[in-house]
């Protein structure tokens, strides 16, 4: 069963002829990295961990950050070893077989398609307040969530009828519009081809980080040192189920890793964009969490003792009632902190950043998506007609659109954190795939050139892969719950379809990683770099 290895050589051997022009340098690595990681993880997501740690969520962001450094460094490793399309999915075929690759194929679904789901969730919370501050638009509670939805399904599955599903039905919505139609755009600028972007991208990325600054300059000044205690309100067990959620926040500099094959150098280049991009975000969000914490508070809602889940029908009844006087409530948590100390027109700024970059990271997520289908279908895991090219614009356009409409129904239907936990729990599982496959490599395969060596190896994939064991056990019980159900039907889909399928299986090794019909990376480099 663990067999049916992709051989390495077979694959190295075919992406040597692809020979893309390497012109990436660890600028432009580094610029794709930070486009791809800042989003709704901390725009949005800084609300919900507040609300599951309190103040401590520093230490969550901290934690995060550690399992995301030490998961990249070996990311860098496999990166720079084996620099095809794919990434986790094709290190795992290649070091750990056939029905592990599959699943973590299967796992990416999670990382890509719910993370763009979750970010365009996170773009209609800035979205709402942009047209409610610069044109006095209020768009109606049904159109911007699905609370009411939820709460009547819940309902009609027997949960007790509460005061919190009575005021979700009376004051929620069916349907969150602005998510969905945003996911519908990105799909549609997918198909159409994105080349176009590649300079806009560069200048999102400025305009986050610009957006941040001003952020941390502006709330950490007014910093308050009482606003920080009680630190932990719901002790250590908060500050990792923060964790285990703020992780969303530093996922996406596995795009990164997907550049390999055109960066100059990659020995050294790709694990300063790897690294260089984690660390320049880390540092930007523990600033910009102190700045929340210090000057606004960050105390969770707490109904008979018990703290509230965020995204929970009791959560949004308790919203209801707190009347935007906490953060935690807030669905455009920066640019309300900014209002709130006073900063209203600073606070729309930010906002409206949000706003034009966060598309960014959709489109990001869901051409990643996109590629990982397309490589399983070439493989003959999925249907081949999913790799189907359109005619005239060049795109895996089949697959695109599928993967579309599932983000916008995610989008549509769910809220935020639960579509963030539910990602992460994929990636999770990836990264530690990964780690594992760099220490059975440097086992099974010690004299391969590593263009980048992971230092202290043996130390640094084992406490990546315990890391992601320890982030995914700290998520929500629903969230593992969702994950071991996506992986049982994995393995339904594999045993019933794939496994007879595959190409390797079936002994047709033509190892086609050469990339053919396969868009570009959409994040191309800063201006003067060309990807081919
Ligand atoms: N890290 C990305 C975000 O926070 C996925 O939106």
């Amino acid at each position: 069963m663990f067999g049916r290895v992709k051989s390495l050589d077979a694959i190295l051997a075919t992406a040597e002829k692809k020979s893309l022009h390497r012109s990436l340098g660890a600028f432009q690595l580094t610029m794709l990295g930070v486009g791809a990681i800042i989003g709704t993880g901390i725009f949005v997501l800084t609300a919900e961990a507040a609300q599951k740690a309190g103040p401590g969520m520093i230490i969550s962001f901290i934690i995060a950050g550690f399992v995301c450094a030490v998961a990249a460094l070996c990311y860098a490793e496999m990166a720079s070893m084996v620099p095809v399309s794919g990434s986790a999915y094709t290190y795992s075929y290649a070091v750990m077989g056939e029905l592990l690759a599959w699943m973590v194929g299967w796992a990416l679904v999670l990382e890509y398609a719910v993370a763009a789901g979750a970010v365009a969730v996170g773009w209609s919370g800035y979205f709402v307040g942009l047209l409610r501050e610069y044109l006095g638009v209020t768009l109606p509670a049904q159109l911007v969530n699905a609370d009411a939805l939820i709460a009547q399904i819940k309902l009609a599955f027997g949960a007790a009828n509460s005061d919190a599903i009575q005021a979700a039905i009376a004051s929620g919505g069916f349907i969150n519009l602005p998510a969905a139609i945003i996911s519908l755009l990105v799909t549609w600028l997918l198909v159409i081809g994105t080349k176009e972007s590649a300079f806009i991208n560069a200048i999102l990325v400025m305009v986050k980080i610009t957006a941040l600054s001003l952020f941390v300059v502006l709330a950490v000044p007014v910093m308050n040192s009482q606003n920080f205690t009680p630190f932990a309100p719901l002790g250590f067990a908060g500050i990792s189920a923060a964790a285990a959620s703020i992780f969303f926040a530093y996922v996406g500099f596995d795009a990164v890793s997907t550049a390999a094959e055109e960066t100059k150098n990659p020995q050294r280049n790709m694990p300063i964009g790897l690294i260089g991009s984690l660390a320049i975000c880390t540092v930007f969000y523990i600033l910009v969490a102190s700045g929340v914490i210090g000057s606004v508070g960050a105390q969770p809602l707490f109904s008979g003792g018990v703290a509230l889940a965020p995204g929970s029908t009791e959560m949004a009844a308790a919203c209801v009632a707190d009347a935007g006087k906490s953060v935690v409530c807030s669905k455009e948590a920066l640019a309300w902190t900014l209002r709130e100390i006073g900063w209203q027109q600073i606070g729309n700024l930010v906002g409206l950043a949000a706003g034009l970059a966060l598309p960014s990271v959709i489109l990001m997520m869901m051409f990643g998506q996109t590629r990982i289908f397309f490589v399983m279908s070439r493989d003959g895991l999925l249907p081949e007609a999913l790799s189907k090219i359109h005619p005239k614009y060049h795109t895996p356009h089949v697959v695109t659109v599928i993967t579309g409409v599932f983000v916008a129904v995610f989008a549509a239907l769910f809220p935020v954190g639960a579509l963030a936990d539910i990602s992460n729990s994929g990636t999770l599982f990836a990264f530690a795939m990964v780690a594992i496959a760099v220490l059975v490599l440097r086992k099974t395969d010690p004299s391969r050139v590593r263009p980048f060596r992971t230092p202290l190896v043996w130390l640094v994939a084992p406490l990546a892969a315990v890391g992601c064991v320890y982030l995914f056990w700290s998520l929500s019980d629903y969230t593992k719950l969702l994950f071991v159900g996506w992986a049982a039907v994995g393995l339904v889909v594999y045993f019933a379809y794939s496994r007879s399928r595959s190409h390797v299986g079936r002994g047709l090794v033509e190892v086609h990683e050469d990339d053919a019909g396969i868009p570009p990376q959409p994040v191309p480099p800063l201006p003067g770099a060309k990807l081919d």
